[in-house]
């Protein structure tokens, strides 16, 4: 398994571009199997998700092209197959966003359950719940969400969530754009991410309504059509360049962004202490000259802070002068990065859901080990602050998210680079 080798140094300043979003392009790739008609999106990020659910939509028959734009066109006109195999599920949640476009479309669908991950249990109930409301039949049999609608049309209805899921209002809004009669979803999650999604069926002939609201109203329509559409940029990967500027005395300037879908990060960098301006589709922020102020955190469902930047705003908090704490709410096991700063001189007191953290000014160099997604991002960045050379594993987590960020992170001064995990046994030999 590669490592990374993040090496502390001065400040990390420059531009940097934006991909697009990960957790929009997913959901919007797997609404191609809702339609006979090439769905075309643009501004993919070029990450290991991408990969797996392309290989999963080819298993369904789903023909896919790149271009040289990277560009994905999808036409799932001849889908051969409605089943998502464990092997490929396991290795990314998201697939279960195929279960809703495959029961809408063609009436059946056998789906692996996707398990528990690093960061908690993650059930899929609500996705179940949903489908059963508008009308499928759902068995799980050996691990596998087995729903069948026997050949009849989904028909509309009212569901209620009772936790906000990205992703489950992001499978029920897809199955509903087919299923006949009008669905209501309240309690929606109001990411931009479902936004995205709700514009990209609107664009294929979908008549949904009130996406970025807790209620979603949605008129299935007998069939969709193709579309073009582009991928909204990646707010947490944009947060996490902020926070990399802001902690290493930086100054950045970050373009193709839009700035009110991460508002709730920006007003915690101001408020500690950082100088930021924005524009139409940049954000430019200056850290402060002396230390960073301490801030508490809080996260939650859009528009409040992101579970996603949590791991970041611990690191911040961690080289502060002062203490605060961060309060994970979304998910039950999500600070496991806690433990690999603490071994890099972090002072950090954990007690349940809460993390207590006293600035320690600086952090020194360890080998450390990625966990989820957005954990490593956070560890690499702890490299690039720490004193000498922090060596971090497992970072095939970090490759599913972050679309090059060894690169972006160079450009900006980072001294950082991707060794073989052969490497070290040739060295320690
Ligand atoms: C999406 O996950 C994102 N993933 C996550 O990003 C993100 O952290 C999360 O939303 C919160 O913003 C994608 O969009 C692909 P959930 P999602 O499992 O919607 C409970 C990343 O790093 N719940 O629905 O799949 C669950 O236990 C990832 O990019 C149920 O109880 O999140 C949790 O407490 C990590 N039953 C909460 O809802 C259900 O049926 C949200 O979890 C579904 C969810």
């Amino acid at each position: 398994m590669d490592k990374l080798i993040a090496i502390g140094g001065g400040p990390l300043s420059g531009k940097v571009r934006i991909s697009g979003a990960k957790n929009a392009a997913l959901p919007l790739m797997i609404s191609s199997l809702l339609t006979k008609e090439t769905l075309r999106i643009s501004n993919i990020p070029h990450l290991h998700d991408i990969t797996t659910t392309m290989e999963l939509l080819g298993q369904l028959g789903v023909k896919l092209q790149v271009d040289e734009t990277l560009a994905i066109e999808a036409n799932a006109s001849e889908v051969e197959s409605v089943i998502a195999p464990y092997e490929l599920v396991r290795t990314m949640r998201a697939s279960i966003l195929v279960l809703g476009p495959l029961t809408a479309r063609f009436g059946r669908a056998e789906v692996s359950l996707p398990g528990g991950c690093a960061i908690g249990s993650r059930p899929v109930n609500l996705h179940i719940k949903g489908l059963e409301a508008m009308g499928a039949d759902i068995k799980i049999e050996n691990g596998y969400i087995k729903a069948d609608t026997h050949n009849k049309r989904l028909k509309g209805a009212r569901v209620f969530m009772d936790l906000i899921s990205v992703t489950g209002t992001e499978n029920l809004m897809m199955a509903a754009a087919l299923a006949d009669g009008i669905t209501v979803i309240e309690n929606a999650a109001r990411e931009p991410e479902v936004i995205d999604l709700a514009d990209c069926l609107n664009a294929m002939g979908a008549k949904v309504k009130g996406a970025g609201t807790d209620e979603i109203v949605i008129e299935g329509v007998e069939k969709l059509g193709g579309a073009d559409h582009r991928v909204i940029p990646d707010r947490i990967e944009a947060g996490t360049f902020l926070v990399a500027a802001a902690i290493s005395g930086g100054k950045i300037k970050i373009v193709d962004v839009i700035p009110r879908q991460i508002e709730s990060v920006l007003d915690k960098l101001r408020e500690a202490g950082c100088q930021i301006e924005t524009g139409e589709d940049w954000i430019s922020l200056s850290a402060p000259v002396g230390k960073l102020k301490s801030v508490n955190v809080r996260t939650a469902p859009y528009p409040a802070f992101p579970t996603d930047m949590q791991a970041q705003f611990v690191l911040l908090n961690c080289i502060a002068g002062g203490t605060a704490t961060v309060i994970e709410t979304v998910f039950e096991n999500r600070f496991m990065h806690v433990h690999e700063l603490q071994r890099m001189g972090a002072d950090i007191e954990l007690d349940g859901n809460t993390a207590v953290i006293k600035g320690v000014g600086n952090l020194f160099a360890a080998p450390v080990m990625a966990t989820d997604l957005r954990a490593s991002a956070c560890l690499v960045l702890a490299g690039l602050v720490a004193e000498g050379e922090t060596v971090i594993d497992r970072i095939y987590h970090i490759d599913r998210g972050y679309d090059c960020i060894e690169e972006k992170l160079a450009q900006m001064g980072a001294s950082i680079r991707r060794v073989p995990g052969h490497y070290f046994s040739q060295q320690s030999a």
